[in-house]
């Protein structure tokens, strides 16, 4: 496929499936899978949990930033984001350079199925909570270029969505340019 972004940067809410879909993405068009939560771990030694506990959200946004900042530089990466990532104006603006952004977009029952309640996740929370997170936050994952229907399907036919998604812009833009 000509023309294809550096990145595919996958955004959405907690249990939207980025890290499954991202995966099977990654294999699809054979680039690496980046996941932000994990590099964040992997980089400092702690867990996301820990680093939330111990030093506060906002320490833990300005390591997303970090990391959006160098994964703005790597070619050829399908990047799972975490659920806060997208919604911080300056981490955006760093994901979308160069990228082709996708907001899974997943309905709430969907989402309470799939997060564990483990304290794996600071900010998840009782129904009520993850609704009005959830209300919050749609605004900024509007601000994908594309959504893709992430409630239903395994993780290959959510990839396949996307990979349909990239071609058709493809063809689009290869027609302009003619
Ligand atoms: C968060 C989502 C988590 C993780 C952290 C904060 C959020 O990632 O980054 O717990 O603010 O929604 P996932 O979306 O991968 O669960």
């Amino acid at each position: 496929m000509p023309d294809r972004p550096a990145r595919v940067v996958l955004v959405g809410f907690m249990g939207s499936g980025k890290t499954s879909v991202g995966r099977a993405l990654a294999r699809r068009l054979g680039y690496r899978f980046e996941d932000m939560d994990r590099r964040i771990e992997e980089r400092t030694g702690r867990t996301v949990a820990d680093i939330f506990h111990d030093d506060g959200e906002e320490a833990f946004r300005e390591m997303e930033r970090e990391e959006a900042r160098a994964l703005a530089s790597l070619p050829r990466r399908v990047v799972a984001t975490g659920g806060g990532a997208f919604t911080r104006p300056d981490t955006r603006a760093l994901l979308q350079e160069g990228a082709l952004t996708v907001w899974l977009k997943c309905d709430l029952e969907r989402i309470l199925a799939r997060v564990p309640a483990d304290g794996s996740r600071p900010l998840a929370g009782n129904r009520d909570i993850m609704r009005a997170l959830l209300a919050e936050r749609e605004p900024s994952y509007r601000k994908a270029d594309v959504a893709v229907d992430a409630s239903a399907g395994t993780p290959r036919e959510v990839a396949d969505r996307i990979v349909g998604l990239l071609e058709r812009r493809t063809r689009k833009r290869t027609s302009v340019r003619r």
